[in-house]
């Protein structure tokens, strides 16, 4: 894919990975649970989008998670990779559907195979918000997560969800990884 893109050039495409691992707090568990997940993406090309004297260019994505047989997705994300070519600035922004939005940046080389973005709540750049409920009882306080570029035709990441939960008196590391291998 073209230069434009910067190092989301590599994740253009539609993928699959079936070594998927989240670590969260199960509800129905009461306890924290590691569970296995496949799961399926796809990113689309676009740009340029102008601000000013700005100019991006980005991947459109959306993705889900499957446990065991179950038919319904148990995470899903949409949103948007963005990479501004004059400041190195990676971003991506993305909806969780249980009333979290995140807008996670940082900078990395055109051409790196890795590199890390971040966020945490009230951030003058890199943002959370999350609906009132989730505020009082299970907040999220910090996201990052870590990409790394394994050819042209797979890529992991590992993230971490730093959550403030009731029932929980420590802070929990929630916390998903996966390879994603190219279907097209
Ligand atoms: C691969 C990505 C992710 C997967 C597979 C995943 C999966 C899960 C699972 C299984 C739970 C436990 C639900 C339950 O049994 O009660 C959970 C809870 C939660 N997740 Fe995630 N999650 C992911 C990413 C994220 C991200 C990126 C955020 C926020 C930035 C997030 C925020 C939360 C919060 C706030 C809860 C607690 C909800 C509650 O207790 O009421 N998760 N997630």
């Amino acid at each position: 894919m073209a230069d434009e893109w910067g190092p989301l050039a590599a994740l253009a495409g539609e993928w699959e990975g079936q070594g998927g691992l989240d670590t969260a707090f199960s509800h129905s568990r009461g306890e924290v649970l590691d569970t296995p997940y496949l799961e399926k993406a796809s990113f689309k090309p676009f740009g340029p989008v102008d601000n000013g004297r700005q100019s991006l260019y980005g991947l459109d994505y959306r993705t889900a998670m499957w446990r065991d047989d179950e038919e319904l997705p148990f995470h899903t994300e949409v949103g948007y990779w963005l990479w501004d070519a004059a400041t190195g600035e990676v971003m991506r922004a993305f909806v969780v559907p249980r009333g979290i939005t995140v807008l996670a940046g940082g900078t990395a080389a055109a051409d790196a195979s890795q590199f890390t973005l971040s966020a945490t709540p009230g951030h003058a750049t890199y943002s959370i918000g999350e609906n009132r409920y989730l505020a009082d009882h299970a907040s999220t306080t910090s996201y990052e997560v870590r990409i790394t570029i394994d050819g042209a035709d797979a890529w992991s990441y590992h993230e971490t969800t730093m959550l403030r939960m009731d029932e929980l008196a420590e802070p929990l590391a929630h916390t998903d990884h996966n390879t994603l291998h190219r279907v097209g």
